[in-house]
């Protein structure tokens, strides 16, 4: 039998010049799924000028000299430096998010929640989650930025729905009435707070009001559990959720700007 090839270390790639500092590491869910390596910037602060110029020109000589693909980042929309230097080396704007969140959810009044049922996914639910979250979300930012592959953006939230069943901090739980599917969440709980990382009805019942009921049923599980806060980010794009945010009365936290770099391809 030959040996089996040894895993490469994710890419990663660290500087400070003074006062200003980078961090990227390599997204390696996103390298599986898109088949090339695929970084993140997880932390950019920029101070001087002369100090960014540095620090920047060390960073793109990490990037164009090994053999990412994309990068992406994420940071507040108010950090105009930032994203400005950003689009000096290449990157473009993809979306904006917003931070709805829901406080002392114990003290709010549901409408509509009434004959949903919340209940822990099992490996036997894996086949509908993962085929709602192949097609359900086309508001985001790896379906719409137009030089990525689309299918493969399903195949994204797919596995990462699926997976949560296995992961250690996140949950995936489904919403069923009468024992029917109706929606999926996967979601985060540090302390009194959840975060919801994906959410999604299934698209064959949208628009029949089914999003605000199981939105208020999970609020209710979560306060049930005891837990004081929830906050999520959704695309700015995406009008439906908007709506449906505002109809719940979602407060809203400092909003984000998104941006991609994609290797031109020769
Ligand atoms: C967003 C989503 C949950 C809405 O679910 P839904 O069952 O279609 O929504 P409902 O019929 O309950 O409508 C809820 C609200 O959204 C608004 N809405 C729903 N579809 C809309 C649309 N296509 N355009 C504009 N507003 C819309 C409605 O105005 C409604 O508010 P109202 O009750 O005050 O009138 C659903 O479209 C979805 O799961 N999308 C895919 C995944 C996703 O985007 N998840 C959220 C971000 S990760």
């Amino acid at each position: 039998m030959g040996k089996s090839k040894p895993k490469a270390a994710p890419l990663s790639f660290e500087a400070r010049v003074g006062a200003s500092f980078i961090t990227a590491t390599e997204a390696i869910w996103d390298s599986s799924i898109y088949g090339r390596p695929i970084a993140q910037i997880s932390t950019l602060q920029l101070s001087s000028e002369a100090e960014s110029d540095e620090l920047l020109q060390q960073f793109r000589r990490w990037r164009d000299g090994g053999p990412l693909f994309m990068i992406s980042c994420r940071l507040s929309s108010e950090r105009l430096r930032e994203l400005m230097s950003l689009k000096d080396l290449g990157f473009r704007f993809v979306e904006s998010v917003l931070h709805p969140r829901f406080d002392e959810i114990a003290l709010k009044r549901f409408r509509d929640e009434r004959g949903l049922e919340v209940k822990v996914a099992t490996e036997a639910d894996l086949a509908i989650i993962g085929d709602v979250a192949q097609s359900a979300f086309v508001n985001e930012r790896f379906y719409k930025d137009p030089r990525l592959d689309k299918s493969l953006s399903g195949r994204r939230y797919s596995k990462w729905a699926c997976s949560a069943l296995q992961h250690p901090k996140q949950k995936l739980v489904k919403i069923c009435e009468n024992g029917e599917f109706v929606a999926f969440f996967v979601y985060e709980e540090t302390g009194a707070n959840v975060y919801w990382h994906l959410t999604a009805v299934d698209p064959r019942l949208h628009g029949k009001g089914y999003g605000r009921r199981v939105w208020e049923a999970m609020l209710k599980f979560h306060a049930n559990a005891g837990i004081k806060q929830v906050s999520t980010t959704i695309a700015a794009g995406n009008v439906a959720v908007l709506n449906l945010y505002s109809s719940l009365n979602a407060k809203f936290n400092n909003p984000s700007t998104t941006l991609h770099w994609m290797r031109a391809e020769s």
